[in-house]
């Protein structure tokens, strides 16, 4: 057992998807989310910016003392996952994994469709791992104006409906009877993918099948929250207004967002990470031999 918070990052609000799919499954854990909304959104950045950030954020989480962290976005999945994994001592969970997991288990053509920003197709993790099971076949397409949509507030007006006509009818071309909805702001517009791709094709969201990852690894690590244990929910944000988060975050999911709190991440000057050398910077920013 254990009642320290479970500790959720995304570049924004998307994220809030992740961690209202936990607290549905998991209502007696608490949760700290930071969305960092100085840097997001990540999808156009390079990947290497993406894992500055990104490393900053989930440090900045495990300095509040979580029990385990929640990569709650695919494009810092995607950049940072193998050295979050080895950097931290607590359990990584990512929204990557969880998601192909689902996919591979729910196709039955073997034709599998993937939506994500721009960094997260480009880093073609999506097509490794689903290619890893050669009976698939995956085509991908990075839809950035939906996070500029999500966004906005903006998640059902005849635009939105012409932009995801253009965007998914590749995919729905290439009958993909499964599409991946590779990105935490694209739940948002599920109504408008699905009216585009048809009835028949099986949408997946990374969040009802993270939050169960979540699940599985809290029960492996015996890490659940004691039965009587009530939940706590701090909501952080490292940009400059507290109230542009709150207020979208409120659009978005309803009022359970309340007192964001702002945060700064980086306050340890790390070096500049690039791929080769993050291995070697402990947390406290001084490179290892
Ligand atoms: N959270 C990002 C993701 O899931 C989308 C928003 C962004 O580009 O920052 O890829």
């Amino acid at each position: 057992m254990d009642d320290a918070p479970i500790g959720i990052f995304d570049s924004g609000v998307g994220g809030l998807t992740v961690a209202r799919a936990i607290r549905a499954q998991l209502p007696q854990e608490s949760l700290v989310y930071i969305g960092d909304t100085a840097h997001s959104p990540y999808g156009p950045k390079p990947i290497a910016d993406v894992r500055r950030y990104s490393i900053e954020v989930l440090d900045a989480l495990v300095d509040q003392g979580v029990k385990m962290l929640v990569i709650a976005c695919n494009t810092a999945s995607a950049a940072v996952l193998r050295d979050a994994r080895e950097r931290y001592d607590v359990p990584v969970v990512e929204v990557i994994g969880p998601a192909v997991r689902r996919a591979v288990s729910t196709t039955r053509n073997g034709r599998v469709g993937v939506i994500g920003t721009v960094g997260t197709i480009g880093s073609r993790v999506y097509q490794d791992m689903l290619e890893v099971n050669e009976r698939l076949e995956v085509f991908t397409a990075a839809c950035p104006r939906f996070v500029e949509f999500v966004e906005a507030g903006i998640t059902g007006s005849p635009e939105v409906l012409a932009v995801a006509e253009e965007y998914l009818a590749p995919l729905r071309d290439a009958r993909v009877d499964t599409l991946v909805l590779g990105c935490t702001h694209y739940p948002f517009l599920r109504g408008a993918i699905s009216y585009v791709m048809g009835e028949g094709v099986s949408l997946v969201s990374s969040d009802d099948e993270t939050a169960a990852d979540v699940y599985r690894q809290l029960v492996k690590h015996d890490q659940l929250a004691s039965p009587g244990a009530v939940a706590s929910y701090v909501y952080e944000a490292t940009g400059d207004s507290a109230e542009d988060f709150t207020a979208l975050a409120n659009r978005l999911m309803g009022h359970e967002v309340r007192d964001v709190q702002l945060v700064q991440t980086g306050v340890i000057d790390l070096p500049y990470l690039l791929a080769a050398e993050a291995d070697e910077v402990g947390r406290d920013g001084t490179v290892q031999p």
